[in-house]
């Protein structure tokens, strides 16, 4: 058998294999670090919407893109708050521009009509019986939460039913008058977390359509780094070099406080919302942000600022004054060990920020 000469050598890079791309320039792997963009903090966008570049973030736009490129519809599965919404929309909203997209949310409440809804109102009707992207144009349609709706009495989810049919058959009828209506050049981009908590488990009819690609949980590194981003790119609007500073320490106290909440609180029958994910990690620094970057004086101003915060996200959620009294303890310490503060514990368990006593309606230190 002839043998392949080839003058490239590619040199297996140290690590996971998975960290790594292939530059099809110079044939060499790369890492999808070196592909993210730099963050700039834009402070019209809504929270909801700021994504931070990590290399997950690229490696997940890379394989959405690459997949429906070739014809696939994806499902992005992972635990909940893993960023599955963040990175999807990311890469609709940044797709080529052969590329149309459009987004639903399902939730326990969607019908099969609030689908069909969505097709028609967000699809171009090319004919009377044939809805489709823009001319020349392919539509990638987000399906998010898509394992929400719920059971009817044949434990089937309607919405995800038709939804299969759409993909199985190439459409769905109008009920009303009765034909057949077909969607063309359109691929669906579906998300979810596994069942549990108001989420289904989908049939395995409506899932076989899909390539399923699993967000693992980030990193510390990664968390650190999206959130310290978000602070930063606030706190430089105030150009005070030392509050820039101090955002490196309140994330590494935030995460910190975070990941020792999650070992120590458990849920149990009695507790059984004792769940945190890292949305509520996001809702400390969405809290953070709410309080006029000109009114943080000094590092003082700001460590009561996050004192605050971190108690209204995990604090206020625990229902007896024993777990209480272990999250003020541990983030006390973890407070002390970051941000060199010298308070006792009784200082800051007082500490409140409101914005119902100024006429302003600022986010400011109450007492
Ligand atoms: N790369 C990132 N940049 C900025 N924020 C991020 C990033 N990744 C995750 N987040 C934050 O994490 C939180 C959770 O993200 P998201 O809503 O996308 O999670 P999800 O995986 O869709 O969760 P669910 O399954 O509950 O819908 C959001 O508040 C988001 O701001
Ligand atoms: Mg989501």
């Amino acid at each position: 058998m002839d043998t392949i000469e080839c003058e490239y050598k590619a040199e297996l890079p140290d690590g996971d294999l998975f960290e790594y791309t292939i530059d099809t320039e110079y044939y060499k792997f790369q890492h999808w670090d070196e592909l993210k963009t730099d963050f700039k903090y834009d402070r019209m966008a809504s929270y909801f919407n700021i994504l931070v570049p990590t290399s997950d973030t690229v490696k997940y736009n890379f394989m959405i893109g690459k997949l429906t490129d070739g014809g696939f519809n994806v499902l992005v599965s992972g635990e909940t708050g893993v960023g599955k919404s963040v990175v999807t929309r990311d890469y609709l909203q940044n797709a080529p521009e052969n590329i149309d997209s459009a987004f639903v949310n399902f939730s326990g409440k969607t019908t099969t009509k609030n689908l069909v809804d969505a097709l028609e109102g967000k699809l171009e009707s090319r004919r009377r019986d044939v809805l489709g992207a823009k001319p020349g144009k392919k539509m990638i349609f987000f399906v998010d939460d898509v394992n929400m709706p719920q059971l009817d009495a044949g434990k089937a989810q309607p919405p995800c039913e038709l939804l299969r049919q759409v993909i199985d058959q190439g459409g769905f009828y109008d009920t009303k008058k009765l034909f057949f209506k077909k969607v063309q050049d359109t691929k669906f981009v579906t998300a979810c977390a596994p069942p549990g908590g108001g989420r289904n488990e989908v049939s395995p009819r409506l899932f076989r359509q899909f390539t399923m690609l699993w967000v693992p949980s980030l990193s510390t590194q990664s968390m650190r780094l999206i959130f310290t981003s978000i602070l930063r790119g606030y706190f430089d609007l105030k150009e005070d070099p030392g509050l820039s500073l101090q955002a490196e320490d309140i994330i590494k106290a935030t995460v910190d406080i975070y990941e020792n909440s999650i070992t120590t609180f458990l849920p149990t029958p009695s507790k059984c919302h004792y769940t945190f994910n890292l949305r509520d990690l996001s809702k400390v620094i969405q809290g953070m942000l709410m309080c006029p970057y000109d009114d943080i004086e000094n590092k003082d101003y700001c460590t009561k600022l996050f004192a605050c915060e971190i108690f209204r996200v995990f604090r206020d959620r625990l229902v007896d004054e024993d777990d209480r009294r272990k999250f003020s303890e541990m983030s006390h310490r973890i407070m002390e060990t970051h941000l060199s503060m010298d308070w006792s514990l009784e200082d800051f368990e007082t500490v409140i920020f409101g914005d119902y006593d100024n006429q302003r309606r600022n986010y400011v230190l109450l007492g």
